[in-house]
Parts: C-alpha cells; structure tokens; sequence
C-alpha cells in the first residue's frame, strides 16, 4: 500500500445513515411520515453542502430490504416521498452538476418509480461534481447473493474459471462496481449498528455515530464529522511511516 494511501485525510466518499425520522416524528406526537418528509428536507441540503467539504461521493441510505417489515401505509408512504424527492430535485441536480445513482435491488420496486430513477441516472449520467447514491431496497448480503449469482453464472457460462473468483471478481459485479469505497461511515440517531450497510465496501471505513436524529442533521455537523475524521489515523493494516 502506497505512503500516500496511508495518510489519506480527505474524506471523499462519505456514506450516511439516515436514521431517526421516525423518534423525530413520534417524539412530538406526530405521524412517522412527517419525520420522513423532514428527513428529505436534509438530505436537500447535505447534497448541497457535499461538495463544499470536498466531498466527491455521498451515498445515503434511504431505504432497507429489511424496511418492508414496516406498515403498509409507512412503506407506500416512503415510496411516494422517494418518487416526489426524484420528481422535484432531477433538474436542480442536474444544474448543480450531481451526478444520481441508485443502488439495490429494483425488481420489487414500483415501475413507476423505476422509470423516474432511470430517468434521473440518464438525465445526469455525465455530471461529475459530485456522485450521489442512493440506496433503495438495499442490502448488504442481497447484494452480495446477486454478485455471487453472477459470478456463479459467468462461470457455470464458461466465460470464468472457478480459480478466477477473486475479490475484484466479486467487486466488480456489485452494485458499487463504480464506486471507490467509502472512506467514513456517519450514522445518525445513537445506533451503533451498521444494519446491513455497504457490508463489503466497509472492510476499512471510518465509522461516526452522532446522537442527532436526522430531521436535525445539519450541514455544521457534518461540517465538525469531517474535520474529526481528517484528524484521525487511517492505517489500512499497515504501519504508519515517520
Ligand atoms: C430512517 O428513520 C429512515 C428509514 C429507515 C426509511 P427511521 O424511520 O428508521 O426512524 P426511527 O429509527 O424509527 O426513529
Ligand atoms: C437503517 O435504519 C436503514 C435506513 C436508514 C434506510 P433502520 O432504522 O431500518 O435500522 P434498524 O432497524 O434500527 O437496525
Ligand atoms: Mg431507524
């Protein structure tokens, strides 16, 4: 590993958590959905303040395979926020220059909103002042199964040989395949878990975890988080030199 991978301090892939509409919400007597609706009110303006901190990728996560478990009208109503937000923000993104990815499995997801994320990757595909990632329907282990499928496929096709299999085989048929790995990992709400999160991609993230609940995420926070881990000591099982 180069000397200059070691002493990385920019944060450039930065991935997020969004965790705690729902406390938001409820703490205040109201429908879950109003902290969702809030919660896309943030994530407007972490976009915008991304690239200010020398952000390049920012990938969010907005929905997991696990979500489903929640209630019919939670579910449909995230589903309807996620469709307004591609709605409203594909040509402000676009003039700002974001590029818009989707990561996850999109088989279970309405057509509707299939059509509006296709739409919005093409619209934006050649933008490159920041990478937005949007993680709907995503899992960590689902995306690792279908990358395994496809190995599994290519081989059973003749086009690799089992001994072919090696870590950039399997990264290349994951749904981050463009992406550089994430360099910190910010989770907001007090949960200290990675439910299912980039679960290959963050073999050496730096992981911070804030009390803050994510309608009250600011970009000052995230501002501090990214000063903090320009402080830290990345050593990717190396040994830092003098
Ligand atoms: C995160 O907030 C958004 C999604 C998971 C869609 P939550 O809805 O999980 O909020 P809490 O954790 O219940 O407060
Ligand atoms: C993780 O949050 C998923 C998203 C932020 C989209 P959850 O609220 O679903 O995770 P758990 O249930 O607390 O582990
Ligand atoms: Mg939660």
């Amino acid at each position: 590993m180069a000397a200059k991978d070691i002493t990385a301090r920019q944060a450039t892939h930065v991935a997020i958590i969004m965790d705690g509409n729902g406390r938001w919400a409820t703490s205040r007597g109201w429908p879950r959905l109003v902290g969702h609706r809030r919660g896309a009110n943030r994530v407007r303006a972490i976009v915008r303040a991304a690239p200010g901190f020398g952000i390049r990728y920012l990938t969010i996560f907005a929905f997991s395979t696990e979500n489903w478990k929640r209630s019919t009208e939670e579910v449909i109503g995230l589903m309807a926020l996620f469709a307004r937000y591609i709605r409203n923000e594909a040509d402000k993104l676009d003039e700002a220059g974001v590029r818009v990815n989707f990561i996850g499995s999109r088989d279970r997801l309405d057509p509707n909103i299939q059509n509006l994320m296709a739409g919005i990757e093409q619209k934006t595909r050649t933008n490159d002042r920041l990478v937005l990632t949007i993680a709907i329907n995503y899992g960590g282990r689902d995306e690792i199964v279908r990358a395994a499928r496809r190995l599994a496929s290519d081989v059973a096709g003749g086009k690799l040989q089992p001994g072919d299999v090696d870590e950039a085989a399997l990264e290349a048929r994951l749904d981050t395949a463009d992406l550089p790995d994430p360099d910190l990992i910010i989770r907001t709400s007090g949960e200290t878990r990675t439910s299912n999160f980039l679960l290959w991609q963050s073999a050496y993230a730096e992981y911070e975890f804030t009390e803050t609940l994510w309608p009250d995420f600011t970009a000052e926070e995230l501002g501090r988080i990214i000063n903090r881990f320009g402080r830290r000591e990345r050593r990717f099982g190396g040994v830092l030199s003098a």
